[in-house]
């Protein structure tokens, strides 16, 4: 069954504050650009994205999320275009010099029908040259090493920085550790 974010996304800001890992790798690019944020959610990446000057465009199957994104661009001045879109399905990639997506490839199982390397190759087939990808997820079941073994047969992409971050939180009522790695991948699409 499918996972409903709809209703997930009921409990505003569902999956918390940004990393700020990801948020530096984005304030240490010097030329901003156009960004599209791929299962943007609740507008957690997009809207301090849009903040720091990137232009941003975000797409999501679920409504409530994309609804929540863009209320709270408007509360907050940002310009972010946001659509209900499946990103299997939506094809105008090469308008992007920067490709983020936070846990949406490699974070729960695949789709029955397409593997999670086939779904990122079309998009990075459709991206333009020099695109820059940041995909991030939680790493566990050797997720990292399944991506990296995927970009291996992508034959132009370049890989720009990986990053391994220590997640670790203390769940708030049962005061339990939970650890957690998180990762992500910066790859380029070369000439
Ligand atoms: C785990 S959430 C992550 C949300 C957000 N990126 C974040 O980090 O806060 C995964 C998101 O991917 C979206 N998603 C799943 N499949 C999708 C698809 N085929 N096309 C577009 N969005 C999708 C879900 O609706 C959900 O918002």
């Amino acid at each position: 069954m499918a996972y409903n974010y709809d209703i997930v996304y009921t409990t505003p800001d569902y999956f918390g504050q940004p990393l700020q890992e990801i948020l530096r790798f984005y304030e240490g690019i010097t030329e901003r650009g156009r960004l599209l944020d791929i299962g943007a959610g609740q507008g957690r990446d997009a809207l301090p994205l849009a903040a720091m000057g990137y232009d941003v465009s975000a797409i999501d199957t679920s409504k409530t999320g994309i609804v929540e994104l863009e209320n709270k661009a408007i509360q907050r001045g940002l310009n972010i275009d946001a659509r209900v879109h499946n990103l299997d399905t939506f094809d105008r990639y090469e308008l992007f010099d920067f490709i983020h997506s936070n846990s949406v490839f490699y974070f729960r199982s695949e789709e029955k029908n397409i593997s999670d390397e086939k779904r990122l190759r079309r998009i990075f087939d459709l991206a333009k040259t020099q695109a820059v990808f940041l995909l991030g997820f939680t790493n566990s079941d050797g997720r990292a090493e399944k991506l990296s073994r995927a970009l291996a047969k992508f034959p132009k992409a370049e890989i720009l920085c990986r990053r391994y971050i220590d997640t670790s939180a203390t769940e708030k009522v049962s005061g339990l550790k939970m650890q957690s790695e998180y990762h992500f991948t910066v790859f380029r699409k070369g000439t």
